[in-house]
Formats: C-alpha cells, structure tokens, sequence
C-alpha cells in the first residue's frame, strides 16, 4: 500500500501520567547500563578498539555514560571500504524498498521514544521536554524523506518533441560521510544519515565524541529495521584524528556536516583538494552557527514575547544554532521589557535536567563551560550586566548571563557563544533593529514581535535569515512544516526537513531516446 500523508509526530503531554512515570523508569534504565562498552559497526561486524573515549553526564562528571571505542584512521578506510562495497546493491534496490526501511526505523523510534529521550538527558543534559522532541524530530525525519524519496524516484518526462523521449531521474553518488553535532543528538544525526541512505548512497557516520550513546542507538534502529550491512557504517572517534583522513578520502564523494562555522570551513576546504584515486568532485552540506535576534517592537506582546526569548536563548542552556542570543529593543519599550526579562530569568530554576523543575541544566561539558565563562567576562568587559545566575552543582554548570548596553561591533554582538548569554540591544526605529539584526556573518534564525503589520511587511522583506518567525520562539523548527538552514556563514546547502534537502544527495541524469 502507499504512504499516508506526511504527520509530525506529536510533542509529549505531560499532564498524561502513563508519560510522567515512564520518564523516571527510563533513566533509571538507562543509569542501570552505565559504563557499558560500545563498539564501532563496520560491514555489520561490530569492532573494539584499543582507544575508549568515556561519555558522561554533563550534571555529574562521575557518571560514565558509556566508554566509546574511537575509529582510526585505518577502521576508517575499512568502513569506506564497507560502504564502497555494500553501494552497487543498495543503489540499485527500488526506491521503495530503500524507504520501507525507513518507515521501518521510524516505528521503531517511535516505540522507544521515551528510552531514547531519557538517554539524552544522561548524555547530553537535555531536559525531558526538549529529549522528547528530538527523538520526536528524528521519526518525523525517517517518515519524511522516505516520501520524498518515492516521489522523487519516478522519473520524469521532459518536453513535448514527437519522436523523442526525454527522461529525468536521479541516482545515489556512493559512500557519503557523516559528521554529526552533540546537540540534537538523535535527530540531526538520523535526518543526515536517513537523506543519505533513503537516496541509495552508503554511509560512514561519524557522531560527536559528546553524543555517541545516542549515535549508537541510531545504529541499533537502522540496524533491527533491516538496513543492509556496510551501508550505514558506525564509527565514532575524535575529529583530530580521524576526521580530515575521513573527509579527505578518495572514495568519499560527499559530505553532510552539522556543527561549528569553523570545523565547517576546514572541512569544505579539504573536500575541494583532489587527492591521488579520487573520481568524485566532493560535495558539502554544511550547516553551521548562528548569532540569531529577536526584535521587540514598542506595540510588542510583552507577555507573549518575555517567554519566548526566554525560551529561545536558554532553553537546553543556549546550546542551539537556532538559539537567540540577540534581543533588539526598541527604546520606547526598553525599560518595561529589560525588566520583565530580568524578573523571569531570575525566577527559573537551573539544576540537573533530569528533574522536570529546571528550566536550565549545566552545559554539555568543561570545554563548553570554559567558553561561556570567558563570554561571560567579555560581557562584563563590553556592557552591564542585568543578569548573572550560577548553579554551583558539581556539574558542568555555566552562568546564565544577560547583558544589556552591547554595540554591533562588540564581539558579543558578533560571535555565536553557544551558550546561556544573551546580549541586548537598543534601537532608536524599527528600521535601525532590522539593521542590527543582519549586521552579523550568521542568517540562521530570527524572530519578531510586534502588532504592525507595515514593520511586519518590512521584517519579511528585510530581516535575511533562513528561517524568520513571527510573535513566537525562534527554536524548535519542525519537519515539513519549517524546512530549516541558513545563509551567509550560517551553511550551505538547502534546508533539513523541505523539498529539495534529498536533491543535494544525488546527482541527475536524462536519458534521451529517439523514437
Ligand atoms: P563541532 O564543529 O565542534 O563538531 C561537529 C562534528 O565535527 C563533531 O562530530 C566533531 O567531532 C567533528 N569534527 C571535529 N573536527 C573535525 C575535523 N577536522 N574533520 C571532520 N570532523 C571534525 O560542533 P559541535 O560542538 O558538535 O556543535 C555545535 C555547533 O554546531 C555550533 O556552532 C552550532 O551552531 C552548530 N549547529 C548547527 C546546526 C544547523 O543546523 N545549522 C545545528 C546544530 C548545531
Ligand atoms: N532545527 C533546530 C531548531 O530549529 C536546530 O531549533
């Protein structure tokens, strides 16, 4: 039969008390399987390697989350080798038999979506809300591009000329490496690897050396969902060691990347060099940083738009590239807003995310902790601070920090943090925070609010970031609905979760026959 219409999956429901007792037992499973060792999967063989790297929960660096067997370089010409093995098979298999195995692993995400959810609370700090809709993200992923891809794979008929047929159809480019952020640990990992391998190209997916309990939990569905072995490859390891040997193969003929602006731009860089055995011009996909704004106009909703920059800079600790780490607002309303902000962060709770009391939860890790508490001088050094909070658990706690008299030429106008700071901004009119808003390198997210329709019309016009949104948070993009990605320093390539993201994994062909 075919395929119902596409449907997000939905957000949890707390108020259901068969949810809220599950949350608890799920961790405690989860804790129950600390300190296990996972190993790499390559060719459907499950591989241990001398070098462990400990993942641990960011709320108590005690705790090992699980002890990681790391790639080489040589396990990583073995998994190219797998991939490059497996590619003529699962190439050449129906386009609809590629997306059962999709719709497959989606029901199986699905089914254990709570176990899923509370491995990332260990693992990565994430609240329960925000775990869930992750994992919620990653099916709606698996569901999504297993449509597109039986759309995409009847060919097309191109022209009207009597005695000639024109055909147009796309094909896998073969084995495609992965690189994957710790932040949205599941569903970014699993939106790259499943656009990859719905199209019929083979896999080395590479997670973050922060998530890799998740990633392996990616393995496992794609492996129970029947996945054939060798096309999706599971090898985590640390990016200085594995990951320009990775990039730079010559059997490597793309690259999806999500995480940072600079690990982005070196890897474009090694892609574009021709190496001996190569055959394949490489392709990137890069989605990178963000230094998004929020303009709060002077007919503002302030209830409405209190909570949302609220939510939209330190929900799970600032740690999105979507995140808001620039609010605008216009003087006429500046005293009444900077106030009200500074009484609702001042009365959210921060402690372990595993308790569905904090809003805020440490940061993932002590690098990360390190960097805000540097951001945090510099925001001392550049404005005044409004806000200060600090948890002092035994965590990776960072200061949640809101700082107000910033200038668009101050470095905490301009870098992305990746963290709980957030800088205000003062505009005289409208057009001026428009402005400021696209004064950066980053067009990732940005959001509005005001009651104007004409300073609405402009923002839309004006206000050039890939996903703009109106009177709400500017986190949280959902599959199909906002198809999400940047311009500018923000990425390249077209957005996860819209139309034209499984295009960039293939390349076209038109086959002319004279009739
Ligand atoms: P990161 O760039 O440090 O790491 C991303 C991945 O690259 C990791 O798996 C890492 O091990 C790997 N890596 C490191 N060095 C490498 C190398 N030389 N070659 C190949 N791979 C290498 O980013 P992160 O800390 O995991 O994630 C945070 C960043 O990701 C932020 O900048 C954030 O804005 C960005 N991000 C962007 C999006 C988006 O959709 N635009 C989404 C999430 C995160
Ligand atoms: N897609 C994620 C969001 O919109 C990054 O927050």
């Amino acid at each position: 039969g075919g395929l119902t219409r596409f449907a997000n999956h939905p957000m949890p429901d707390f108020t259901v008390a068969d949810l809220r007792a599950a949350f608890p037992r799920a961790l405690a499973e989860v804790r129950a399987d600390f300190g296990r060792t996972i190993p790499l999967v390559i060719g459907g063989k499950e591989i241990l390697t001398a070098d462990r790297l400990a993942s641990v929960n960011p709320a108590d660096p005690d705790e090992v989350v699980a002890q990681v067997c790391q790639a080489g370089t040589a396990e990583i010409d073995q998994a190219v080798a797998a991939a490059k093995a497996a590619f003529a098979g699962w190439r050449d298999a129906a386009p609809e038999t590629r997306a059962a195995v999709l719709i497959k692993a989606a029901a199986i995400a699905r089914e254990r979506i709570v176990a899923l959810s509370a491995l990332q609370v260990l693992e990565v700090g994430k609240q329960w809300d925000q775990a869930y809709a992750d994992v919620a993200e990653a099916i709606d992923f698996l569901e999504y591009y297993a449509r597109e891809m039986v759309r995409l794979g009847a060919p097309r008929r191109m022209g009207n000329q009597p005695g000639e047929q024109n055909r147009l159809f796309y094909e896998p480019k073969g084995p495609v490496a992965v690189i994957a952020p710790w932040n949205f640990p599941l569903a970014i990992a699993c939106g790259m690897s499943a656009a990859a391998v719905v199209v019929g190209n083979c896999v080395v997916f590479k997670p973050s050396g922060l998530a890799s309990a998740v990633g392996y939990g990616l393995c496992g569905i794609f492996r129970e969902a029947g996945l054939p072995d060798g096309v999706f490859n599971f090898c985590p390891g640390r990016g200085s060691v594995m990951g320009d040997h990775l990039v730079e193969h010559p059997d490597i003929t793309m690259i999806a990347f999500t995480g940072s602006m600079d690990v982005g731009l070196r890897i474009m860089e090694k892609a574009s060099r021709v190496v001996p055995g190569q055959a394949y011009c490489k392709r990137v996909v890069a989605e990178m940083g963000g230094k998004n704004a929020i303009i709060i106009d002077d007919d503002a909703d302030l209830d409405e738009a209190v909570s949302s920059v609220l939510y939209s800079a330190f929900g799970f600790q600032g740690q999105k590239c979507s995140a808001c780490s620039r609010v605008i607002v216009l003087e006429p309303i500046y005293e009444k807003f900077t106030a009200r902000l500074k009484e609702a962060a001042e009365s959210v709770k921060i402690g372990p995310s595993e308790d569905p009391a904090n809003f805020m939860g440490p940061v993932v890790d002590a690098s990360q902790q390190k960097t805000v508490a540097t951001y945090a001088d510099i925001a001392r050094a550049e404005g005044r601070i409004l806000v200060e909070r600090l948890c002092a658990g035994k965590g990776f706690y960072a200061p949640m920090v809101i700082v107000e008299g910033i200038k668009p030429e101050h470095r905490l106008a301009q870098e992305e943090v990746f963290g709980p700071i957030l800088a205000v901004m003062k505009a005289k009119t409208f057009d001026e925070a428009i402005d400021i808003a696209n004064s950066t390198r980053f067009a990732l997210t940005g959001g509005v609010f005001s009651r104007s329709p004409k300073n609405l019309e402009s923002a839309k016009k004006r206000f050039r970031v890939g996903n703009l949104y109106i009177n709400r948070n500017i986190t949280g993009a959902l599959v199909e609905r906002q198809p999400f990605g940047g311009a500018k320093m923000s990425g390249v390539g077209s957005k996860a979760g819209g139309p034209d993201y499984l295009l960039q994994f293939m390349d076209p062909r038109v086959v002319t026959e004279n009739t």
